[in-house]
């Protein structure tokens, strides 16, 4: 899959883009490319916001700039574009599987006030938002995205069956996942079921099974 990011602030993603996840998603085929929008503006001086019609506190980016910027990376037409907005519809494990199944996405971060409404009415098809709280921009949250569907690239993941089995997946039915433990199998008095030391696979599976069913339950009762 081709992921393309649009921000004014290319370099936040110099960290993400080393990650494991991402390299192993890369040396697979795929692509993550980011696109300046001062790269493309066709204000003087690298101008790519402005102040809001009808007064108002804080910049608004420009539609002409977004605009441009689209054209400038797609002259045959665009992908599908997914803006970054608190207001947009959640996040959750099943849009993160609807946009892995698109070949192209385009990622529009905004800063700022936010963007032109134009932007949101004709160059975007999506509005995505990890979670009801404000951000200063878009670039966490186009990490998160890109974090959750390069993931689910196969290859990703060292252990292929490591994102198919893991919280709210499709084979755990959408519950979340059972509980890891790993050596030493005492600590300060902290115990490991004994099942996961048994060998007896069968149970191990029952066992998580159960446990996994527990916390959907537990999970179901969270006010939010
Ligand atoms: N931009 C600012 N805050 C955001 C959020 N919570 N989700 C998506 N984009 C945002």
């Amino acid at each position: 899959m081709k992921l393309d990011v649009f921000t004014l602030f290319p370099e936040a993603f110099d960290w993400f883009r080393s990650q494991r996840s991402v390299q192993n998603a890369l040396s697979q085929g795929n692509e993550l490319r980011f696109f300046n929008y001062r790269d493309t503006t066709p204000l003087k001086a690298g101008q790519v916001d402005d102040s809001p019609y009808g007064g108002g506190a804080g910049m608004v980016l420009r539609v002409d700039v977004v605009d441009a910027a689209l054209q400038a990376a797609y002259p045959d037409g665009p992908p599908r574009v997914v803006l970054l907005s608190p207001t947009g519809r959640l996040l959750d494990d099943a849009l993160a599987d609807e946009l892995t199944a698109e070949p192209h996405l385009a990622i529009l971060c905004g800063r700022y006030e936010g963007f032109d409404e134009r932007v949101h009415v004709h160059c975007a098809d999506d509005e995505v938002s990890i979670g009801r709280y404000v951000l200063a921009g878009g670039e966490l949250p186009a990490m998160v995205l890109a974090d959750v569907v390069m993931r689910k690239l196969p290859g990703a993941l060292g252990h292929e069956q490591s994102a198919v089995e893991e919280s709210f997946s499709q084979l755990l039915e959408g519950a979340p996942e059972y509980p890891h433990y790993t050596r030493p199998a005492a600590y300060r008095g902290w115990g490991v079921p004994d099942v996961l030391l048994s060998g007896d696979h069968e149970q191990i599976r029952r066992w998580r099974a159960k446990q996994s069913q527990a916390r959907a339950e537990q999970f179901e009762r969270r006010p939010e």
